[in-house]
């Protein structure tokens, strides 16, 4: 792994609030993500783990800035050396920082896959090589022409997934790119992860998954109700948790299956 000196990504004190109405005229702000901090080395995996609600997603939004509208939104967030703004997230996405999305919604649902999977490669191959793409996770040439509906919870992860493999990306933000998915085309789905961090990308990837987490990335980030409670290398989730910083990550940790389910109270939301 090639550590770079500076971080191709660090987001630091990000908090993000939604104004809400209640008791019908009265407006209130709440805050899922508060003082939240995460990096990104050139070349590394940082999963990023949360029960469901944590602000995971929220964080992937705010770094790709497809938050809604109505989001109250505060930190710094610096991208090679440069704060990344609104204008700068914008001109990389889909490029340079490549999405992998939780929701299939994300997928067009009047094009098909196949040609959703060609925006954004050279237009001479881009044909070819969705093909291979295709083949890759698992997917038939026939499926190209399929619309979003047609297509099963799986293949639609697949496709979108298909969507991320791109020359030139630097920072890949994968989040939970995996459920439901085949076995042999989640091998794959890791593989490719891999293969983005091989080749010098930053790869965030967000999970519920100890397991998944700890296979592949370098270091674990714990995330709960939108704050960071502690950054880890994925080596410290082994044994007791001896090495874990944090009584909460070691209670995570400890509280799965294979380590005895310690901390019944603690298990892991899905
Ligand atoms: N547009 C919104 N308006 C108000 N609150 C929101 C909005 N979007 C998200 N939230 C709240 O922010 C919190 C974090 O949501 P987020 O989607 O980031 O969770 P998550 O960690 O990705 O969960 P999951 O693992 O289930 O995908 C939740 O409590 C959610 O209700
Ligand atoms: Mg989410």
């Amino acid at each position: 792994m090639r550590i770079a000196v500076q971080p191709l990504l660090k987001v630091e004190n990000l908090s993000i609030g939604f104004s809400q109405y209640f008791r019908g005229t009265q407006k209130r702000v709440i805050h899922p993500i508060s003082n939240l901090n995460v990096d990104i080395n050139e070349g590394e995996i940082v999963a990023v783990l949360g029960a469901s609600g944590s602000g995971k997603s929220l964080l992937a939004h705010a770094i790709l800035g497809i938050l809604p509208t109505n989001a109250i939104y505060s930190g710094s967030m610096i991208y090679r050396g440069v704060e990344l703004t609104k204008k700068r997230k914008e001109e990389l996405r889909g490029r340079e920082i490549s999405f992998i999305p939780q929701s299939v919604n994300y997928l067009d649902p009047l094009m098909p896959v196949g040609k959703q999977v060609q925006i954004g490669l050279d237009k001479q191959s881009a044909q070819e090589r969705q093909k291979m793409l295709f083949a890759h996770y698992g997917l038939k040439e026939s499926d190209g022409k399929l619309y979003p509906h047609e297509l099963s919870g799986g293949m639609l992860r697949r496709a979108l997934f298909a969507t991320s493999v791109r020359e030139g990306v630097k920072l890949v933000i994968a989040d939970e790119p995996t459920p439901g998915i085949h076995p042999k085309a989640l091998k794959e789905i890791l593989k490719q992860l891999r293969q983005f961090a091989k080749e010098g990308a930053g790869v965030m990837l967000i999970t519920h998954d100890i397991m998944s987490a700890i296979e592949i990335a370098n270091r674990v980030a714990v995330i709960k109700d939108g704050q960071t409670m502690e950054i880890s290398a994925a080596s410290a989730f082994s044994g007791t948790g001896e090495q874990l910083k944090t009584e909460y990550a070691r209670r995570l940790w400890r509280a799965l299956p294979q380590n005895d389910f310690e901390c019944q109270e603690l298990r892991w939301e899905a």
